[in-house]
């Protein structure tokens, strides 16, 4: 590696380049490939206590988009510079929504001094590595891995020893601008906020991706300085470093302004979300799904949506929903990591997490499904019903004012108005089990742990506190009463008005049991 070094450094580099590409094995095998990805900064124009790769594009913290641009090059080892909020960004990349990464290596950049310190800190990973890196910026989050192989085989083809990416921006503020001498080449890069007039006008930016011999790269930053108006050790001086030491630097275009725009505030951030939503939506619509509103459509990169499908307006599809053919989402919808069959009628105002739906449910309006909620196939769930680790069979129906939690429900089973599993007692959570083609009557409760046979019929408003056999009714009820001529007895005395009758007691009719009722009655005679 050194010898190679040397030898470069005295040849003009046209020269230096040819004869390493001519010599040697790289022809056949390419070198090995690392990446450095930069993200411990904290983002100061985000305002933000968070660091600025942890803000979510389409609910993926940013640095995870890149890695997943990173993953299908492969390289070996990659490097992953945290700072601001270290063992949240660590998180954040071992959860895993984020894509694996073969040797991913956590370096910490504990104080941050700018983003060529930043990759300085990663020398320790590539130590005895003789390949080239690629250096990436933890705020681009549209990154793709065609514009990586570009830039990577663009420098190989040149056999450069250092290569970017350059784009011309219609709207360049922001970027750092580069400089090229009188015959073209790549001179440096100055920063906005170092540049001037002239140097601002410069629309060929830097995106802020690299590729460069490993050795090559940490012997460049080790001696970069901190001359610039931020007093920082930025990266982008070790172009001109290394186009100074007469190394070959050689430049790709390769992807958009669209792709490579990085995420430095939040209007930034709201106008990608946007974007990138509206792209998304239009591949649902291209694949047969019709939106009612697709401005106001919410769908997340690694939902699936069937074919015929209708959504309404305001619907958000979230992490890992399915959302089979045919359905019908009427609007207003919150579903995260659910799947729903096909045909699925669900009606206006529905939020449902970590729930399974079958085929040809109605859901809704206003029902929650909460996590292990798993529904057969024509169930029916209706207004203000709350289901929580629910498995109800095909047909089975509870279509007002529920709360199904910790139960088992078999098919065809219709459970009532205001029907209540009592699953928790402070203490635990227990559960509730009821069979097939049982009738529960409104107002039930539940007191968990409990079951209900096949068959059973629940009176309205018991308390099931006992296991109820199969095929047999249960009704557990206070008895009724009616006292009569109370109501105009009480509005008299509300009004201060002399109460007619009032030294009689009141009379009250207890309707069951019968037998009990006359000789009640007989006492109050006397
Ligand atoms: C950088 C480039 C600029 C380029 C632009 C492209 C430098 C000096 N400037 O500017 O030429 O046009 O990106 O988007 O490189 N970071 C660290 N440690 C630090 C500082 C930053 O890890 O000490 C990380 C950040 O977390 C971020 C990335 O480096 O992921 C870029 O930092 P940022 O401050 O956004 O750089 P820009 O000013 O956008
Ligand atoms: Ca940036």
């Amino acid at each position: 590696m050194r010898d190679r070094d040397v030898r470069c450094k005295k040849l003009p580099s046209r020269l230096q380049s040819r004869e390493r590409c001519d010599s040697g094995p790289t022809v056949s095998a390419p070198p090995p490939l690392g990446a450095v990805l930069l993200a411990a900064g904290l983002g100061k124009r985000m305002r933000s206590a968070r660091a600025k790769v942890l803000h979510e594009l389409v609910g993926r913290p940013l640095v995870c988009h890149v890695l997943a641009a990173l993953a299908p090059l492969d390289p070996d080892p990659v490097a992953l510079v945290v700072g601001h909020q270290a063992e949240a960004v660590r998180a954040a990349v071992a959860d895993a929504e984020c894509p694996g990464i073969r040797d991913l290596r956590i370096v910490l950049q504990a104080e941050q001094r700018g983003t060529g310190h930043a990759v300085a800190c990663a020398a320790e990973a590539f130590a005895g590595f003789g390949g080239d890196v690629l250096v990436l910026y933890g705020d681009v989050p549209l990154l793709r891995p065609a514009t990586l192989r570009a830039l990577l085989e663009g420098h190989r083809a040149a056999c450069a020893d250092l290569t970017l990416v350059t784009l011309s921006f219609a709207h360049p503020a922001g970027y750092g601008r580069i400089l090229r001498g009188p015959d073209g080449r790549v001179t440096g890069i100055v920063e906005e906020r170092d540049a001037s007039d002239v140097q601002r006008a410069i629309t060929e930016v830097n995106p802020g991706l690299y590729a460069v011999r490993a050795e090559l790269l940490f012997r460049l930053l080790a001696e970069l300085a901190p001359d610039n108006a931020q007093g920082e050790l930025y990266l982008t001086d070790a172009v001109a470093l290394a186009a100074r030491e007469g190394y070959r630097v050689h430049t790709v275009q390769a992807g958009s302004a669209a792709e490579l725009a990085g995420v430095n505030t939040r209007a930034e951030l709201a106008d990608m979300e946007v974007r990138v939503r509206g792209e998304i939506v239009e591949r649902w619509m291209a694949a047969g799904v019709t939106f009612e509103d697709p401005a106001t459509a919410y769908v997340g990169p690694d939902v699936v949506i069937g074919r015929d499908t209708v959504i309404g307006p305001n619907v958000q599809l979230r992490g890992r929903t399915r959302v089979g053919e045919g359905c019908r989402l009427d609007g207003t919808a919150y579903l995260a990591d659910t799947t729903l069959g096909d045909r699925v009628h669900l009606l206006f105002g529905c939020v449902a997490d970590g729930a399974e739906i079958g085929h040809d449910a109605r859901i809704g309006p206003f029902a929650r499904l909460r996590p292990g909620t798993r529904l057969g196939e024509r169930v029916h769930i209706g207004n203000f019903v709350e289901t929580k680790q629910a498995v109800l069979g095909a047909g089975t129906k509870a279509n007002h004012l529920t709360y199904l939690g910790d139960c088992e429900i078999g098919p065809d089973t219709n459970v009532g108005a205001g029907t209540i599993t009592c699953n928790y007692d402070g203490f635990a959570k227990h559960r509730t089990t009821i069979g097939a083609r049982v009738q529960i009557g409104s107002d039930t409760q539940l007191v968990a742990p409990v079951s209900v046979g096949d068959d059973a019929y629940v009176g309205a408003g018991t308390t099931v506190t006992r296991d109820v056999p199969s095929g047999s009714l249960v009704v557990s009820r206070a008895p009724q009463r009616e006292v009569a001529g109370w109501v105009a007895r009480k509005r008299a005395l509300v009004a201060g008005k002399p109460v007619e009758g009032a030294a009689k007691p009141a009379g009250v009719r207890a309707l069951r049991p019968k037998a009990k009722a006359a000789p009640a009655r007989a006492r109050r005679r006397r």
